[in-house]
């Protein structure tokens, strides 16, 4: 149904022409060619529109909901269908029309599975720390809670995500009304994968996938063998499953699922799901904010991108009103490591413990060990191919230090010598799960903590034969213990994703636990494993929104909203190996970690959870927040305000810089309060002015400045409002690096740089032609990215008009590739001829109509003729 082969996305293989800078930046992003996000006005009989489509579309989705009435549909005709669909916002009955985006699931990170198909693995947990206080629950107070009996009881959760393994016993072991899981649908099918049309069933249980199980259990597990639950256990929960076993999810996908979740009764819906964006505007965070504004909570992870640097956000996470979750590392790794025996020089048997890998193969195998280096910092061991006198290695388990290169690189060296088992040593604290699938050689990889793995080298250098006799991994037991993480446990993931969005609005909200999370997974996969990413963080939240709510009866969006925020703590920022003197920019953390107790009886409410200033040019220098004392005593607040760490979006690039790379000052903006201190009688309110004057810095790097407005009341209420903008033009900044000729049969998409021509079937579908390919790579993000057809002798101003595909809206900042069939937005071919692209990008709050508010890069001139 869908033409491949033009909506050429770049794959992380594609680039070898991309810049350094741009490389950071390589993600592109898919639509689904030919289809349509429709939304009708609210008193319009849709007849019109169906009839008028009827014999060019089919209806994808009915999306016939009271917060969103549409529809999405697939248009036969590709070569037509971008003409169609414009002719579409004509229509009496439509308000607007977005293009179908597909997204995925973050790229978070297992820590830890548990034995693939086998349950004995949690008969065989051997605790060695019997730690009741789930740490993640102690870093949020959400123990304080539980300690007063609260579970969020009577509270619904509707969770989006890839389904969930029901039957897990610690996910209540049933599906339906009485259930844990009592509500939701599967509205993709198995075989869903973001390209296909869904085939929805009732049944949202996920075998494959993991994810959506991992989540349900951060909310929800019920006390089990590993010594934790949920956080929120007594909530009720519905699964809308949005994934299929591979791929992605379209916008209709998700609108439809949050939809189905609001109808369904949801009182909090939460999605660990997103892709690169920085637009409020996109259909999907249009859809969810409309929620949130109908009086749901919704919260979002902020996404996992945090090496891309600033002005990175995810949608829908960067919706209006959407709660944007980061995450902060557990304060302890949990490490569930499988038991084995090893001797030296054939003395006593002990017992060790490693993380399990993948493959896993490790089946009663003894075998001695042997090492390619004896230097235990060698930070680059087998990164490289091993030397000619390496003996063969088929009969040895090779013991390989983790770091700089890849597990994959790694194996694939040692798979050339022979290897087929190999057990790295970790080089922080704790055990990961190894993955080394790719290399069809190898049998079982593993990992053991530095402590072993140095203690083993020690004994081959000193000449001693190291054996290890390995158990049946299936069988083996399992030992949980925590490993504290003094280094980043408390401070912000290096993965979380930073804000804010290209409009200057404050994002993330707030932040939670998400590194190194323990919690369920389904049976068929191992039924438990630890994973790190803000698709856990996001949950936790969604489940101390349920517990506040309890305590407070309010399940209004912006008051608790408001409370999670005033009472989340800033935390120190840390670069992933060191913490320093000044606190984490509000784009990184938003308010902090929260703090489920004190958000729950806090009885001062903020009339806002944020301030935003904007940029130089649209500076709003003096914000209003009102305090409202609900307490029966008349209050007493100290006001201050503390700054964060300034960072500067650019250094000598106009792509913005990579985290930890991104250069952080504390030059501070200085804040100017109406009032130091202010005394609000029981069940008065008091409004404060908040003054800002930007730091006096380079604002053609565009610094963005952030911290927190304080207060501190006599009633024990100890708050803090986050605040942000930036120095410099957001306008003025340069969104397109470049635009040039590529073509299709070049998987690196390189620049054409001599003449081309092009031979062009008139045909539908993929053929074997090769086609050119107009590729634009965006440095910033652009409210519309134009990709003209231009006369060889010419300029944009002479364009014959829009290729197919073009305009993209609201574009993120990542490389956009088209491939032209000939074809014209308008559903025509262009006569043959000599042409080139006009590649056109609006800046941000740019005019669409002024030339020049756009970056434009013509590509060298190409011709194309017919077949
Ligand atoms: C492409 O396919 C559509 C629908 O199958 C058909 O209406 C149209 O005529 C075809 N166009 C060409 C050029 O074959
Ligand atoms: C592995 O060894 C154990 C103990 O000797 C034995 O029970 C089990 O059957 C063996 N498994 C295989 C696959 O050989
Ligand atoms: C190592 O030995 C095995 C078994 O004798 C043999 O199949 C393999 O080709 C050898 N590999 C290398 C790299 O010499
Ligand atoms: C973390 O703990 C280890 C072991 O207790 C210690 O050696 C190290 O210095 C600590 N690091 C920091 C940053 O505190
Ligand atoms: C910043 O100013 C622009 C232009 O007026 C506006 O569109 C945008 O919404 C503002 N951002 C915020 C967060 O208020
Ligand atoms: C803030 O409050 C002051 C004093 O009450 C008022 O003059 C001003 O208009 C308010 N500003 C905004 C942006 O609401
Ligand atoms: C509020 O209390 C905190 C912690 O004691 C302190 O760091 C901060 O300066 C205080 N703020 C004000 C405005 O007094
Ligand atoms: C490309 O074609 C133009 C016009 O046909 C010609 O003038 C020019 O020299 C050619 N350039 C190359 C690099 O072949
Ligand atoms: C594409 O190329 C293959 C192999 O060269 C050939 O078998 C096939 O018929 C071609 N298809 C078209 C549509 O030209």
């Amino acid at each position: 149904m869908v033409r491949t082969g033009f909506w050429l996305p770049l794959l992380a293989s594609a680039l070898g022409l991309l810049s350094a800078e741009a490389k950071v930046s390589q993600k592109a992003t898919k639509h689904l060619a030919g289809s349509y996000v429709i939304e009708f006005e609210d008193s319009q009989d849709p007849a019109e529109f169906f009839s008028h489509i009827s014999s060019k579309a089919k209806t994808r989705m009915n999306l016939d909901y009271p917060l969103f009435k549409g529809a999405s549909i697939q248009f036969n005709d590709l070569k037509t269908a971008e003409a169609e669909a414009d002719k579409l916002n004509a229509l009496a009955g439509v308000k607007q029309v977005w293009p179908n985006r597909v997204y995925y699931l973050p790229n978070d990170e297992v820590v830890w599975q548990g034995s693939a198909g086998d349950e004995s693995i949690v008969q065989n947990i051997k605790r060695q720390t019997v730690n009741d206080i789930f740490t993640p629950h102690v870093m949020t107070q959400v123990d304080k809670l539980r300690a007063n009996g609260i579970t969020g009881t009577g509270v619904k959760i509707g969770i989006i995500d890839t389904g969930v393994d029901y039957n897990h016993a610690a996910l209540g072991g049933c599906f339906g009304e009485g259930c844990l899981f009592a509500y939701g649908t599967d509205i993709v099918g198995d075989a869903y994968d973001g390209d296909n049309t869904p085939v929805p069933d009732p049944d949202p249980w996920d075998g494959c996938a993991g994810h959506g199980t991992h989540v349900s259990g951060i909310i929800a597990a019920q006390a089990n063998e590993l010594g934790f639950t949920g956080a929120a256990p007594g909530v009720t929960l519905g699964m809308f499953r949005v994934f299929g076993c591979t791929g992605g999810a379209a916008n209709d996908v998700l609108i439809d699922a949050f939809m189905q979740a609001f109808e369904a009764g949801s009182n909090i819906i939460t999605a660990s799901i997103g892709g690169s964006s920085g637009w409020s505007e996109d259909p999907w965070s249009v859809a969810v904010s409309r929620i949130v504004e109908a009086g749901v909570p919704c919260t979002l992870s902020a996404g996992n991108d945090g090496a891309y640097g600033m002005f990175y956000a995810s949608t829908a996470s960067n919706g209006k009103r959407v709660t944007s979750v980061a995450s902060i590392d557990s304060e302890v790794t949990p490490l569930l490591l499988t038991e084995s025996h090893f001797t030296v020089d054939g003395g006593e048997q002990q017992t060790f413990g490693y993380a399990l890998g993948d493959p896993s193969g490790w089946k009663n195998l003894t075998l001695p060990l042997w090492t390619p280096s004896f230097d235990v910092t060698d930070p680059a061991m087998a990164c490289e191919a091993f030397p000619a006198d390496t003996p063969n290695l088929s009969e040895y388990i090779v013991l390989i230090r983790r770091g700089t290169c890849t597990f994959v690189e790694k194996v694939t060296f040692a798979a050339q010598a022979g290897a087929k088992y190999v057990m790295f040593y970790n080089v922080s604290p704790g055990a990961i799960a190894a993955s080394a699938s790719d290399v069809p050689e190898i049998i079982a990889v593993g990992m053991v903590d530095a402590e072993q793995g140095e203690s083993w080298v020690a004994s081959l250098e000193a000449g001693s034969e190291v054996v290890l006799d390995m158990l049946d991994p299936l069988t083996a037991p399992v030992s949980l213990s925590y490993s504290p993480n003094n280094i980043t446990g408390g401070f912000a993931s290096t993965f979380t994703t930073w804000n804010p969005t290209f409009e200057m609005d404050v994002k993330p909200q707030l932040a939670s636990p998400g590194g190194n999370i323990l919690s369920t997974y389904p049976v068929p996969l191992g039924a438990y494993a630890v994973l790190s990413g803000t698709s856990m963080a996001c949950p936790l939240v969604a489940a101390i929104i349920a517990l506040v709510s309890n305590v407070r009866g309010t399940l209004d969006p912006a008051t608790l909203e408001n409370l999670l925020v005033a009472t989340a703590k800033p935390q120190l920022l840390n670069d992933g190996t060191a913490t320093h003197g000044v606190l984490a920019p509000v784009v990184q953390l938003g308010a902090g970690i929260v703090q489920a107790y004190d958000a729950a009886h806090a009885t001062t409410l903020l009339s806002a959870s944020s301030l935003a200033y904007n940029d130089t040019d649209n500076l709003v220098d003096t914000l209003n927040f009102t305090i409202t004392n609900l307490g029966s005593e008349e209050v007493t607040y100290d006001l201050g305000s503390v700054g964060a760490a300034t960072g500067y979006t650019f250094s000598d690039s106009i792509y913005p810089d990579p985290f930890p790379g991104l250069e952080l000052t504390d030059e501070f903006a200085t804040i100017t309060l109406s009032e130091s201190k202010v005394t609000v009688p029981a069940g008065g309110d008091a409004t404060i002015s908040v003054t800002v004057t930007p730091p006096d810095i380079d604002g053609s790097r565009l610094p963005v400045y952030s911290g927190y407005i304080t207060l501190n009341g006599t009633n024990g209420d100890s708050l803090s409002l986050p605040y942000n903008g930036a120095v410099g033009s957001l306008h003025d900044t340069q969104v397109l690096d470049t635009g040039y000729l590529s073509i299709s049969s070049d998987a690196d998409l390189n620049p054409v740089t001599g003449n081309a021509s092009f031979v062009l079937p008139k045909t539908n579908g993929t053929t074997n032609a090769t086609y050119p390919v107009a590729v634009a790579l965006l440095a910033f993000g652009s409210p519309q990215l134009n990709i003209k057809l231009v006369p060889a002798i010419g300029s944009s101003s002479d364009a014959l008009g829009h290729i197919f595909g073009s305009p993209y809206t609201y574009a993120s900042r990542d490389p956009y590739a088209t491939a032209f069939d000939g074809v014209m937005a308008d559903g025509t071919y262009a006569p043959a001829g000599d042409y080139k692209f006009s590649i056109e990008a609006l800046h941000i709050f740019g005019d669409a109509s002024d030339l020049a508010d756009y970056d434009i890069a013509e590509s060298v001139a190409f011709s194309i003729r017919y077949v």
